[in-house]
């Protein structure tokens, strides 16, 4: 059962509520940033749903795309593939017109030794696109690092938390978030900020860092005791449907699941669907960085996957020998250091 083109299917997989959604929506949608981890079974979706709400519209990928793999799906879908770097100005100019924007691009890792190129990509690229698209609809992918680490027994922090990133890709995100705050006060973009935590697809994500650890004998560490995470189909739709929900306000969206993962439990439960033993180093910390995503469930309602499924799919893909990214999380950094 478990390849990736079911993964990939499952993942781009719209519900009734998104093909609703995408009959209201009005115009064509352009993914920027789309040939990451996460852009091309969002596009895909986009697709899948606006035919099945009977919408002709285009639905742009755009990316240099420097993984084959992100090209190929996004080709053999018959999603329209426009290779752009979105740092060049003249290629910025080319771009088609869409009403409908959702921004992808980011820089995490690496920024330790070149923070320059983080702050480049997180915030000045923001504002050359922003100037260039004008007044059109933007679901922004931001972070739950924007937040300060608080105590988890407090329940997450809420969209109306003052922000208190750590470390300086942390900041450059929060800096992010700002530019698409000028553009909507400055050239009449509606924005929607989509603080993302974190996205699990099997082949990256919090679940697979500690199932490789626990594969690998490593012990596994517990400064960050919890941690948000929701499967990335939820996640791929949430976005699509926040489109419609972007404002000149500028809304503020927290999206993750309904369940905030125990570092421990859920590294035992992981061992012990793998058949192997777990080990632990150092003490608990106190405090995690958690998102409350009361406000995301109320919009959109559950993820249709439950921490404990997205753990059980996460060891059979392993079990069978699924690809892996090699692109870790680093979930338990603290320091903000990345
Ligand atoms: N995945 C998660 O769990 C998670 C969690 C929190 C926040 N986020 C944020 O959500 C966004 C999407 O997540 P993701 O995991 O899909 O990110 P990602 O893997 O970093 O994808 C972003 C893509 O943007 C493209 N890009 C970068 N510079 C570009 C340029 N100059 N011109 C054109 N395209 C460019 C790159 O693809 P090409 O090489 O093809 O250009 C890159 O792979 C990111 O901003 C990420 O930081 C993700």
């Amino acid at each position: 059962m478990w390849n990736e083109e079911t993964l990939n299917a499952m993942l781009s997989e719209p519900s009734e509520k998104l093909i609703a959604d995408m009959a209201r929506l009005e115009g064509d949608i352009m993914i920027l940033g789309a040939g990451g981890k996460m852009g091309p079974t969002l596009s895909v979706m986009a697709k899948r749903a606006s035919g099945a709400a009977g919408k002709n519209r285009h639905v742009y990928a755009v990316s240099r795309f420097s993984d084959p793999c992100a090209a190929e799906l996004l080709r053999r879908e018959g999603v329209e593939m426009l290779p752009v770097d979105l740092n060049d100005e003249n290629q910025l100019a080319n771009l088609p017109k869409a009403p409908n924007i959702v921004y992808m691009l980011g820089k995490k890792f690496g920024t330790s030794g070149n923070a320059g190129d983080t702050w480049h990509t997180n915030v000045v690229m923001p504002g050359m696109i922003t100037r260039r698209l004008g007044a059109v609809n933007y679901v922004v992918f931001s972070t739950g690092n924007v937040y300060p680490f608080t105590d988890p027994a407090l329940g997450g922090c809420h969209e109306e938390d003052s922000p208190a990133p750590v470390g300086e890709y942390a900041m450059s995100t929060w800096g992010r978030e700002r530019v698409f705050e000028y553009a909507a006060r400055n050239y009449g973009a509606k924005v929607l900020l989509f603080r993302l935590n974190y996205a699990i697809d099997l082949r990256y994500g919090v679940l697979l860092d500690l199932a490789e650890q626990v594969l690998n004998g490593r012990p596994i560490r517990l400064d960050v005791p919890r941690f948000n995470c929701v499967w990335q189909r939820y996640a791929n739709e949430a976005a699509l449907r926040s489109l419609l929900h972007v404002s000149t306000e500028v809304e503020r969206l927290n999206v993750t699941g309904p369940e905030a993962g125990v570092t421990r439990d859920v590294a035992r439960k992981l061992a012990a669907e793998l058949g192997r033993e777990v080990t632990f180093e150092g003490g608990e910390g106190e405090k995690a960085m958690l998102m409350n995503p009361a406000k995301c469930m109320d919009w959109f309602g559950k993820p249709d996957k439950s921490l404990d499924d997205l753990i059980h799919m996460q060891a059979e893909w392993l079990k069978a020998g699924g690809r892996r990214l090699g692109k870790p999380t680093h979930f338990e950094e603290t320091e903000g250091k990345f």
